[in-house]
C-alpha cells in the first residue's frame, strides 16, 4: 500500500486539516492509501540555530535532538508528501517555515526524488497563490518528482461548509485525482527540465575541488553521482538532456 506523510502546519485542527482530510477521502475512494498525519503544533520542533552542520557534515550532525528527525524519516520512506499550511500574514505559518529551515539540507541533497508531492493551503481571503507557490518551490527543491497544489479560501463571513461547496470540492477532487495518478506513476513520472538542470548545476558546483573542504557532505554525495543521468532512476527525454547539457556548458566557466 502507498504511504503518504501529511504535515499540518496550522496551530489549530480546523480548515487546513479538513482540506487535507477531504483530499485523503477523495484518494481513498479510488485506492487504499495509508495516510500519516504530523501536526507541527503538537510536536517539539525548535528553530534552526544556523550552524549549517546539516549542510556541511550531514543531517545526522544537527545538534538539536527533537521531532524533526522522525519527520525526516517518515519523508524518506513515503511515496507521497503533503505540506499543508494556512496563510498567516501573506505567507505560510512559522511552524511550517521552522520545519522547512530545519530540513534545509534537502535543498542541497534532494533525498525525495522518489516522492510525489502536494502543496495545500487555506486562507481567509488573500495570499493563497503566494503560499502555494512557496510550498511548491520547496517541494521541488527537495527533489519531489511532481507537485500538485490545492487551495481553499474560507472567508470568515461565510461558514466553512459553504467554502467546501460543490464547486470547490470539485477542484479539490481533481487535484487529489492528479496526485493519485502521480503516485501510481511513481518513478515512471518524467523528470522536469528544471529539476534536471538543478541536478546538473548542483553536481557541477559540489564536485569541484573548492567544495571538498568546505562542503564535505555535498562533495561525497555528488561524487557518487558522477556519470549518472539523475539522482535516481529517471525517464528523461533526449530534448531535456540536450537543453540541460547546453545550460551546464554555458554555466561552467562562471562556476
Ligand atoms: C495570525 C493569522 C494571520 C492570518 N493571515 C491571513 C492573511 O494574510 N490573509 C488571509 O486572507 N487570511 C489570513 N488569516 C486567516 C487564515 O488563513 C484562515 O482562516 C485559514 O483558513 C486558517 O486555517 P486553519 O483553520 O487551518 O488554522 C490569518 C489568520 C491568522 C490566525
Amino acid at each position: 500500500m502507498k504511504k503518504i506523510t501529511a504535515i499540518i502546519g496550522s496551530p489549530r485542527k480546523q480548515n487546513t486539516l479538513r482540506l487535507v482530510e477531504t483530499i485523503e477521502q477523495a484518494i481513498c475512494k479510488k485506492e487504499k492509501v495509508e495516510f500519516s498525519y504530523f501536526h507541527l503544533a503538537d510536536m517539539r520542533i525548535e528553530p534552526c540555530r544556523g550552524c549549517l552542520l546539516c549542510i556541511t557534515k550531514g543531517f545526522e550532525h544537527c545538534p538539536i535532538d527533537d521531532d524533526v528527525k522522525s519527520i525526516n524519516e517518515a519523508f524518506t520512506s513515503s511515496d507521497g508528501i503533503i505540506l499543508a499550511s494556512p496563510v498567516y500574514v501573506m505567507h505560510i505559518t512559522s511552524q511550517m517555515k521552522t520545519l522547512i529551515d530545519r530540513l534545509c539540507y534537502l535543498c542541497h541533497r534532494p533525498a525525495l526524488c522518489h516522492s510525489q508531492a502536494m502543496a495545500v493551503s487555506t486562507t481567509g481571503a488573500i495570499g493563497l497563490k503566494k503560499a502555494l507557490s512557496y510550498l511548491k518551490g520547496v517541494l521541488e527543491m527537495w527533489g519531489c518528482r511532481s507537485t500538485v497544489s490545492a487551495g481553499l479560501a474560507t472567508p470568515p463571513e461565510n461558514d466553512v461548509q459553504s467554502a467546501f461547496s460543490k464547486a470547490e470540492s470539485g477542484k479539490i477532487e481533481a487535484a487529489a485525482g492528479k496526485f493519485l495518478r502521480n503516485l501510481d506513476k511513481g518513478d515512471r513520472k518524467p523528470v522536469k527540465l528544471t529539476s534536471l538542470i538543478q541536478f546538473k548545476m548542483l553536481r557541477m558546483i559540489f564536485t569541484s575541488d573548492k567544495t571538498r573542504e568546505i562542503m564535505p557532505a555535498d562533495h561525497d554525495f555528488y561524487r557518487k553521482l558522477i556519470g549518472k543521468r539523475y539522482f535516481t532512476y529517471a525517464r528523461i527525454s533526449i530534448f531535456k538532456r540536450f537543453v540541460a547539457w547546453i545550460v551546464q556548458t554555458v554555466a561552467k566557466p562562471f562556476l
